[in-house]
């Protein structure tokens, strides 16, 4: 398959296309994700979450980000692969900003980095594209500042916050960004969004007029137990239950001795184990 670009996003949001997203974090779920046919991998920073096991995104670091992108970009041919920035690793002076864009870059191998937040972190967004290097941008529930937002809760339900969206969402656009996230928001003002720039919006929760979809890698196909049910979430497989099943049936053939059987078992010639040891 044709390799995916920033070019070819945008000009499946011009056609009428809808760009599919999911976010891996090894090489083997990556190159599931390829061969399934997704259009973009995200190396997402909710690895924090499904990987790590923490309460929030917060505690990744930039190390383990390039940790997680080497392994995926190592698996990835036509996938046009995102990684995430971390917490706080592009709020500082524009200088630390670019040092950490450029190691995730360099060390990770991936084709562009995502950052949270709209008109507050622009001036960013524009020196990183200047310096050659795409930026999605991810508007909505940002969740590395959940707990200035106060929790996971739906954007765009009235007016003050639809008008925030929406400068956030022009304001990545002016500053060159080649997509955006919009996240946990109202499938009206995701829509008008979607009108109102010329670049793809990908949509986690914010209805189906968005120009493509990101879902986790562990919430769609139901590999982590939920902590709470997501209403936004799909379930298209339930690899939970199969590894679950699959382990347990073999703990239980490793007690009745049922495993290993004599086709997984290798045997001496005894005559030459008898010159051997004997
Ligand atoms: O980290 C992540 O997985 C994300 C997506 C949910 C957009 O940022
Ligand atoms: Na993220």
């Amino acid at each position: 398959p044709k390799k995916m670009s920033t070019t070819r996003m945008r000009k499946m949001k011009t056609d009428g296309v809808p760009i599919s997203v999911v976010t891996a974090y090894d090489y083997t779920s990556a190159k599931l994700a390829e061969e399934a046919g997704v259009d973009v991998i995200l190396v997402g920073d909710s690895l924090g979450n499904v990987v790590q096991g923490q309460e929030s995104t917060l505690p990744v670091t930039l190390d383990e980000m390039i940790y997680h992108t080497k392994m995926v970009t190592r698996a990835i041919s036509a996938p046009f692969v995102v990684s995430d920035m971390p917490f706080m690793t592009y709020h500082g002076s524009i200088d630390q900003s670019l040092h950490n864009v450029g190691r995730l870059m360099r060390e990770g191998l991936c084709k562009a980095v995502k950052m949270e937040g709209g008109t507050e972190i622009a001036h960013t967004v524009d020196a990183v594209v200047k310096a050659g290097v795409p930026v999605m941008g991810h508007i909505g529930l940002t969740p590395q500042s959940v707990y200035q937002i106060g929790g996971y809760k739906i954007q765009g339900k009235t007016g003050v916050s639809a008008r925030k969206l929406m400068d956030d969402a022009k304001a990545l656009e002016q500053a060159g960004a080649f997509a955006i996230v919009v996240e946990l928001v109202t499938d009206e003002i995701a829509e008008e969004i979607t009108k109102a720039v010329s670049i793809p919006t990908i949509g986690i929760g914010a209805g189906v007029h968005c120009d493509g979809q990101v879902l986790v890698f562990h919430d769609l196909l139901q590999y982590a137990s939920p902590v709470f049910p997501k209403k936004f979430v799909k379930a298209y497989a339930n690899i939970g239950d199969s590894i679950r099943n699959g382990i347990a049936q073999y703990v239980q053939e490793v007690k009745s001795r049922s495993f290993p059987a004599q086709e997984h078992t290798f045997h001496a010639d005894l005559e030459l184990a008898g010159h051997l040891y004997g």
